[in-house]
């Protein structure tokens, strides 16, 4: 197997979801109203999925191990382009965190930042993951070597067994801080 194999079928989870995401915006556009719960639960899988899990293994193990080869310019540029990219997604997540909060107090303009934030994740996820794995996944495979590709897979498979310590230690640590505990 590939090291771009699991981070493919994570794509395609990613993809099902975008697809789930779409229909609630037409939903809030419709309605002209922010389904909150709905916000709560794709924040948490872009959140926890798409950034810690998914671009946590392209970033801290592909990406970091492809840093010390020696790469063609437009290899280097696409890979630094795709850490900019995550650090979009991320910085547009925080804004829709944010609106939705505004919305939740009351502010119901807050409805326009959410709709405009949740369209930009739908169009801006599919070309995100198409350069991956149509361009940056094959392209940047050669320069690993088949015993790197495998030490590459184990810690992807290690990566993942952390995750969901980690996932519910952060969100018991969340309920303390909220119930004064911390
Ligand atoms: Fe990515
Ligand atoms: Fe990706």
């Amino acid at each position: 197997m590939k090291p771009r194999a699991p981070l493919m079928i994570e794509h395609r989870l990613i993809e099902k979801m975008l697809a789930v995401v779409e229909r609630e915006v037409l939903f809030m556009l419709d309605n002209k109203v922010a389904d909150s719960i709905f916000i709560d639960a794709g924040v948490d899988f872009i959140k926890t999925y798409a950034d810690r899990v998914h671009h946590g293994k392209e970033e801290e193990i592909m990406f970091s191990c492809l840093a010390g080869k020696t790469m063609k310019t437009e290899d280097q540029i696409q890979m630094q382009e795709l850490i900019e990219e995550h650090k979009t997604a991320r910085k547009i997540v925080g804004e829709l965190v944010q609106a939705k909060e505004e919305y939740l107090q009351g502010r119901g303009e807050a409805l326009d930042t959410i709709l405009d934030r949740l369209t930009f994740l739908i169009r801006f996820y599919p070309e995100h993951i198409r350069k991956e794995d149509i361009v940056f996944f094959p392209n940047s495979e050669k320069y690993l070597t088949q015993a790197e590709q495998e030490t590459m897979l184990q810690e992807f498979w290690e990566f993942d067994r952390k995750m969901i310590h980690e996932k519910y230690q952060s969100v018991v640590k969340e309920w303390r801080i909220g119930s004064g505990l911390e």
